[in-house]
């Protein structure tokens, strides 16, 4: 198990602390001002915060939004990040595009790190500039440390380094997914893209009992069984990668085709679940209930011409019934990637009762990804989870196996 330097029992009194944040946050425009409509990663990083304030160290925050590509672009400049955290989150922060001789001030938030190439490019020389700003330096943005970035990997080779509480609540929770889950572990993936979740599927699929997988990430597995999923969106070759999407889904069942799990105590069913039947329609922002029609993938094999225009847009009444069972009786639940187009109320009932099942079952829940989060909250279901994680790919990626390496140096080497 993966233990880290914490900065839990740090003395910082007096110190002048480089924290390394994740103010990576969704921002929408609204007339003249910039608002915040996310705000997760702000609060995960008050802890480690406060934590520091009471220690009367000196805070610098350091963070990245969006993908500048190291040119200073107006519209992603943290100054109304440092806005929200003064006016929302009572956090008295000095905002500074000064990273030669930041003000003296208890918490300074420094200006979009990306802005300067030598951040995304791991230089020295930069890693070195943020490293003179302090005499410490915490990790709190487990969402960002699959970067090998100066201020994430960098820095930490000048200044003693530990890992913010957050980040640490997270590895434990992420760990614990990968080494000990209580069990029937059940994995429940869906989403549109299977590329960024290769790797996490794959190793999930070895360590978890049971695997349900719906949303676009389900017709890869339709189409490797030979359904016909029509004009029903897959994700398909990408030569750089992996291959063929469609040719993974096939050998994951492959792999896993022998492996049983028993409903009931007495049906056996394959530990890779995809959907036996499906809600369909024509287009995903249809209003019109007479469009919508339910596939029964085992029986309605007939190709007629009516389904020739159809694309799955959700999972059936049978699919979510049996998820739903197999989910009642889990130890642990991992869920990231909805189960079909939500944002649609005519597509939004699979994903609803699938957010029902896993908050209701006794089990340990954690859920993953920003649009199974945004489902999540949008069903009133969020604040049952045991745990959420805000952290995207470098979840999926420390999921995966992947060492991440923002937690080289965080790490106490066993
Ligand atoms: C995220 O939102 O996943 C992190 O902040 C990393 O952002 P990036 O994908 O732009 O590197």
């Amino acid at each position: 198990m993966l233990k880290l330097k914490t900065v839990r029992k740090q003395n910082a009194k007096n110190k002048r602390v480089l924290v390394r944040v994740d103010f990576n946050v969704p921002l929408d425009k609204k007339g003249d001002s910039i608002v915040v409509r996310d705000d997760r990663r702000l609060r995960a990083a008050l802890p480690t915060i406060r934590l520091l304030q009471a220690s009367r160290a000196k805070i610098i925050l350091i963070s990245h939004l969006g993908r500048p590509n190291g040119t200073i672009t107006p519209e992603l400049s943290l100054k109304p990040i440092a806005q929200y955290l003064r006016e929302k989150l009572d956090l008295p922060v000095t905002f500074s595009t000064n990273y030669d001789n930041p003000p003296i001030a208890n918490i300074v938030l420094l200006e979009n790190l990306r802005f300067y190439p030598g951040e995304t490019a791991n230089d020295t020389a930069f890693a070195k500039k943020l490293a003179s700003l302090a005499n410490m330096y915490v990790n709190e943005a487990f969402s960002n440390s699959h970067r090998e970035h100066a201020s994430m990997v960098g820095v930490g080779k000048y200044l003693p380094s530990f890992a913010g509480l957050a980040l640490t609540e997270e590895v434990r929770m992420l760990a614990n997914l990968i080494s000990k889950p209580k069990r029937p572990f059940v994995v429940v993936l869906g989403g549109a893209k299977i590329s960024d979740k290769v790797g996490a599927l794959t190793n999930l699929a070895r360590i978890a009992d049971l695997v349900l997988i719906g949303g676009a990430i389900a017709n890869n597995f339709l189409s490797a069984e030979g359904f016909e999923i029509y004009r029903s969106f897959v994700e398909e070759a990408n030569k750089k990668d992996v291959g063929d999407y469609v040719q993974l889904a096939n050998q994951l069942i492959q792999e896993h085709k022998t492996e049983k799990v028993l409903k009931d105590s007495y049906v056996p069913l394959p530990k890779l679940l995809y959907p036996i039947d499906v809600v369909a329609a024509p287009t995903l922002d249809t209003s019109n209930t007479e469009m919508i029609k339910i596939i029964d993938l085992s029986h309605d094999m007939e190709d007629k011409p009516e389904k020739t225009k159809l694309q799955y847009l959700d999972i059936g009444p049978k699919t979510r019934k049996l998820y739903s069972e197999l989910l009642t009786g889990a130890g642990t639940i991992f869920w990231n990637g909805p189960m079909g187009v939500w944002e649609n109320p005519l597509f939004a009932i699979g994903t609803k009762a699938i957010a029902q099942a896993i908050t209701t079952s006794r089990a340990t829940t954690v859920l993953g990804g920003g649009d199974t989060i945004a489902a999540a909250h949008h069903f009133h279901a969020e604040h049952k989870f045991s745990y959420i994680s805000a952290a995207g790919g470098a979840a999926l990626k420390f999921l995966g196996g992947e060492q991440l390496p923002g937690l080289k140096l965080l790490t106490i080497p066993s």
